[in-house]
């Protein structure tokens, strides 16, 4: 059996200073291409809503949608660490449903590992979920579960009070226990200095090549988002017109007879085929 990378082996990156590469993955194919190109970690996020459910923020994401992806990547993967999100008010509620649900994820969906959004005021959460022995990997900068306080998706911690508090945050996380903090859409001068005073590393979108490691939408890397575009993201690859190229092709050839092929299809001997015609004459 193959070793996962744990919270451990993830710390030390930051100490020997390595890049962390982390992409998302919510099922068999993204997780698969994720795992063989190379991610050192999955984050099975609650971006599932958009990128895979069809919904237009994560705000609809349920517990059940995130254990059942989640399980789906675990399942297929050897390597890396995976990592889930706790989706919106599976955690805000209260510390005790915090730490069931954050167990439910790790039990049932087998990720070695929770990520929750917000600063201080989940500190509770994360600390009472680090000590029941499942690591937690905060977020700050832009929430997305927190869209509709921020009136949209924009850069945080701009201003002197929002540095701060990100600041502030970020120390009250690493203090709680988390082991890791995404800053998402923080200028890059702020995520370089939260970076260098934190001792856990930090993993940009949006935040600069200054950040411990990167965490990038499996879907924007791809080129499988072709309806949705943002500053952060590089596309690699144009695989949503690759793909759908390939699907015209496919279903040019149906129309034209061209597929399927004697190649492609079974075969019985003619004996039994004129038994059968006999049979059914009418
Ligand atoms: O849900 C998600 O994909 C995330 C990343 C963008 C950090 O939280």
């Amino acid at each position: 059996m193959s070793k996962r990378l744990s919270v451990n082996d993830f710390l030390k990156f930051k100490v020997e200073k390595r890049k962390v590469s982390i992409l998302t993955a919510y099922d068999r194919m993204t997780a698969r291409i994720a795992e063989d190109g190379g991610a050192d970690v999955i984050l099975v996020g609650d971006s599932l809503g958009m990128t895979v459910l069809g919904y237009d923020d994560t705000l609809s994401v349920s517990m059940e949608d995130m254990v059942r992806h989640t399980k789906a990547v675990s399942n297929v993967t050897n390597r890396v660490m995976v990592i889930a999100d706790l989706p919106f008010l599976s955690y805000q509620v209260s510390v005790a449903e915090a730490l069931r649900n954050a167990g439910r994820l790790m039990v049932e969906g087998g990720c070695g590992a929770v990520k929750l959004e917000g600063g201080i005021e989940y500190c509770a959460q994360v600390k009472a979920i680090t000590q029941a022995g499942i690591p937690v990997m905060g977020h700050l900068g832009f929430t997305p579960q927190s869209i509709h306080r921020f009136g949209g998706s924009f850069a945080q911690g701009k201003t002197e009070e929002t540095a701060v508090k990100l600041m502030r945050d970020a120390f009250a996380l690493e203090e709680a226990g988390a082991f890791g903090i995404v800053l998402e859409c923080v200028p890059h001068e702020l995520a370089e200095v939260i970076t260098l005073k934190l001792k856990i590393p930090t993993i940009g979108i949006g935040s600069g090549a200054e950040c411990d490691g990167q965490v990038q939408v499996i879907h924007d890397v791809l080129g499988l988002n072709d309806d949705f575009q943002a500053k952060h993201f590089k596309k690699y690859v144009e695989g949503q017109k690759i793909l759908t190229d390939a699907v015209k092709m496919h279903v040019a050839e149906v129309k034209d007879l061209a597929f399927p092929t004697t190649a492609h299809s079974f075969t019985v001997s003619s004996a039994i085929i004129d038994v059968v015609k006999k049979e059914f004459r009418g």
